[in-house]
C-alpha cells in the first residue's frame, strides 16, 4: 500500500462528516443533472481531518482533474494566472491554505471564481494596460484552518462552506479498522478503540499511531494487533488515554502553574513554549477546547476543572467557570 491509497476515493467510503457529505451529494447530483458547473467548495477546520482528502474525492465524484496548489505558494497575480488559464473545461482547483494568499493574488481570484475571466496588468508605468482573459468553467476548492481567517469578498463567493468537525471515537475506530485492513494487518475492536480513543478526533492522529502500532507489530512478527501491543506504543510515544501528549500537557501545566489558571493570552502562551501563536491556535488548542480541558473567554483561555482534576490539583477556584 502507499499512503495515497489509505484515502477513500469516493463519498461512500469516505467515513464521519455526515451532514457535510449529504449535502455534496446533493449539490454533486444537481448539477450533474443540469449539466452545470459545480458551485465552489469552502473546507475549513483544524489540521489533519480529512480537507485534501475530500477535495480528491469531490473531484473523483465529479469524474474531474484535479490541480492542486496552495496560498503561499502562489507569490504574484501571474502564478495563479498562469494556473487559471491552464484549467480545462469541468476541472477542479484545490488551494490549500487560502487564507495565506497575497491579497493582490486573490484579487485574481474575484472575477474568476464569479465570471470565469480575469483581468491581467501587462507592463509598467504609463504604457500598462490590462486584458481580459476568459477561463473555462472549474470548481474552486478552497482549505482552510479556520473560515474566519478569510476576507468576507472571498468567503462570499464560495456557494458552499463546510466547517468541518472532529471525528468522534466510533467513527475514528471505522478508519483505523479499514486502514488496518489495507496495511495487511488485523486489529480487534478493543484495540482499534484504544487507538481511537487518542487520536484528538483527528484521522491523521489516527493513522499516524496506527502506522507506529504496526511497527512493534511489524517486529514481533505479528500480523494482529492486540491490546498489550498498543498499550506499549502508547507508553513509549507518551500518549495518555485522553490522546493528550506532552505538549498538551505543558500548556495545561503553564496556564495552571504560572497563570494561576487563566485567563492567559496566546501571545504569552506562545512565548513561554517557544512555538508560534498559529501553532498552539491551530493544532494544539482546538482538541483542547474540545475535550474540555480548556475554555476560551474574552479575557483570554483558562484551564478548566476538568484540567485541574487530570494533574489531580485540588485547588480550582471556578472563577471562570464559563463554558
Ligand atoms: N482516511 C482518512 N480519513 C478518512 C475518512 N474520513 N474516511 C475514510 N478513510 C479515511
Amino acid at each position: 500500500y502507499d499512503t495515497y491509497s489509505l484515502r477513500p476515493k469516493y463519498l461512500s467510503e469516505y467515513i464521519g462528516q455526515e451532514n457535510i457529505k449529504e449535502r455534496l451529494k446533493l449539490a454533486i447530483s444537481a448539477s450533474k443533472i443540469r449539466g452545470e458547473q459545480l458551485d465552489h467548495v469552502l473546507l475549513a477546520g483544524p489540521p489533519g481531518l480529512g480537507k485534501t482528502t475530500l477535495a480528491n474525492v469531490i473531484a473523483n465524484e465529479l469524474g474531474a482533474n484535479i490541480h492542486i496548489t496552495s496560498g503561499p505558494i502562489l507569490e504574484k497575480q501571474g502564478d495563479l494566472a498562469a494556473i487559471l488559464t491552464n484549467l480545462e473545461s469541468g476541472d477542479v482547483l484545490f488551494i490549500d491554505e487560502i487564507h495565506r494568499m497575497n491579497r493582490s493574488v486573490e484579487e485574481i481570484l474575484y472575477s474568476a471564481m464569479e465570471d470565469y475571466q480575469i483581468d491581467i496588468m501587462i507592463g509598467k508605468g504609463p504604457a500598462a494596460r490590462s486584458i481580459r482573459v476568459e477561463l473555462q468553467p472549474f470548481t474552486l476548492i478552497g482549505a482552510t484552518t479556520r473560515s474566519g481567517l478569510l476576507t468576507s469578498p472571498l468567503r462570499n463567493r464560495f456557494g458552499m462552506i463546510f466547517e468541518m468537525s472532529f471525528y468522534t471515537e466510533n467513527e475514528l475506530k471505522l478508519i483505523i479498522t479499514r486502514a488496518a485492513g489495507l496495511m495487511g494487518v488485523t486489529i480487534d475492536d478493543e484495540s482499534a478503540f484504544l487507538i481511537a480513543k487518542r487520536s484528538r478526533g483527528t484521522p491523521r492522529i489516527a493513522l499516524r499511531l496506527l502506522k507506529r502500532v504496526r511497527d512493534l507489530s511489524t517486529v514481533r512478527n505479528m500480523t494482529h494487533i492486540n491490546s498489550q501491543i498498543v498499550g506499549e506504543v502508547m507508553e513509549l510515544l507518551k500518549i495518555d488515554e485522553y490522546g493528550l501528549d506532552e505538549m498538551d500537557r505543558k500548556i495545561l501545566r503553564l496556564i495552571i502553574d504560572v497563570y494561576k489558571g487563566g485567563p492567559v493570552g496566546l501571545k504569552s502562551l506562545a512565548a513561554s513554549l517557544g512555538v508560534t501563536e498559529d501553532t498552539i491556535a491551530e493544532v494544539y488548542e482546538p482538541f483542547l477546547v474540545q475535550s474540555g480541558f480548556v475554555a476560551r473567554t474574552a479575557r483570554g483561555r483558562i484551564a478548566t476543572e476538568k484540567a485541574y482534576k487530570y494533574f489531580g490539583i485540588n485547588n480550582y477556584g471556578g472563577l471562570f467557570s464559563e463554558p
